[in-house]
């Protein structure tokens, strides 16, 4: 039998591209559908020399029904869809609410219609930890209970996935769902990682942009938490470890494992870490001395988040092999290739 054929929806972006080159090197063909709101077709370039081999690209906006028929027509025999592409600015999401909820759930309404007319029977969707809110129990499980969302982003994540348990359940559709904890890191070859637009929101690229000098000052948003050392907890993964979740994802999928229509895993290393721990862990493997302070807490910000990630490896054979020195090292590694790349470029 010839490779199966995955369409990876944003594969172009920063999770995207990482899976894209784990799925290929898995011996998957992709067809890669972006609209390159938010990546740059350069990274196609790198993720053929990453794996010597140029997935085929579609410049389509998923919101464009029309030019999603013509991809499904035109790419026949689609085994998988992994969706990626949605708007995943959580603070932005926050004074743009409409524009959240129109691209991130008509794109799942119109990929979910193409896939019913051209028979298309299985779908990885990306979804977030954020479901979870600020949870009272910890580590958070799959069954723990979706809080209200703090965020749009967060809402379309949690009626995302009930869209799907509700659409698979009656359709010839089987859908798996990712809840990515927090990912950070870069591949290895520093060929493809972060390129977040702008002033960065997360963590790892406001601390590789402050070591590189792009940024005068990083500011630790509170220290007054209930943690050992005061700072918020959360559950990083690299993104190589996420990308090869949803690998597995499409073997099981494809080599009809489930027993549901509808599954949901976390995907996280089930280690909880501060923001002080992991500027610690930055400065000390990288030798670089970063400029912080402590500053007032984010509104909106969880106490602490992390997985509990049993699941992910007893039913979907999948657990995070990274740890937390491959995911600073290979964020500084990306970082500065960057900044040599915009240098040559
Ligand atoms: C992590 C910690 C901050 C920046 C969000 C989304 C989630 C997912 C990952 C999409 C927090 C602290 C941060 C800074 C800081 N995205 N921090 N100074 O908020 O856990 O999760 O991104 O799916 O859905 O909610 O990630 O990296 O923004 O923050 O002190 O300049 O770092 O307070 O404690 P978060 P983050």
């Amino acid at each position: 039998m010839g490779k199966q054929k995955i369409l990876v929806t944003g594969g172009l972006g920063f999770i995207g591209s990482h899976t894209v080159v784990e799925l290929q090197q898995a011996g998957y063909d992709v067809v890669i559908l972006d609209d390159l709101s938010n990546s740059s077709l350069q990274v196609l370039d790198r993720i053929e020399k990453i794996t010597a081999a140029k997935p085929t690209f579609c410049q389509v906006n998923i919101l464009d029904k029309k030019g999603l028929n013509e991809l499904f027509a035109a790419e026949k025999s689609i085994a998988a869809v992994i969706h990626f592409a949605a708007f995943k600015a959580v603070g932005e999401s926050v004074i743009e609410p409409l524009k959240y909820f129109h691209n991130n759930l008509l794109s799942l309404l119109h990929l979910l219609e193409c896939m019913e007319e051209f028979e298309i029977k299985n779908i990885v969707f990306s979804s977030s930890a954020t479901v979870y809110g600020d949870p009272e129990e910890l580590p958070v499980t799959e069954t723990t209970p979706f809080k209200k969302a703090l965020s749009a982003y967060g809402s379309t994540k949690q009626m995302g996935e009930e869209i799907l348990e509700k659409t698979s359940a009656v359709k010839n559709i089987r859908a798996i769902s990712l809840r990515y904890f927090n990912p950070v890191g870069a591949h290895a070859s520093s060929l493809i990682g972060e390129l977040p637009l702008g002033v960065p929101n997360n963590l790892m690229p406001f601390i590789t942009q402050t070591a590189a000098g792009l940024r005068r000052q990083l500011t630790v948003f509170g220290n007054d938490y209930d943690t050992p050392d005061g700072t918020c907890l959360r559950d990083y993964i690299h993104v190589v470890d996420l990308a090869r979740a949803h690998v597995k994802s499409c073997d099981r999928l494809l080599q009809a494992g489930m027993t549901e229509k509808y599954e949901v895993y976390n995907v996280g290393t089930g280690n909880a870490i501060s923001v002080m721990e992991m500027i610690k862990a930055f400065e000390t493997n990288n030798q670089v001395k970063l400029n912080y302070k402590i500053g007032e807490r984010r509104a909106g910000d969880a106490t602490a988040v992390y997985a509990d990630v049993k699941k992910a490896s007893q039913v979907l054979g999948w657990k995070a092999e990274l740890g937390l020195q491959e995911m600073v090292t290979s964020a500084w590694n990306w970082q500065t290739n960057l900044m040599e790349m915009a240098t040559v470029l």
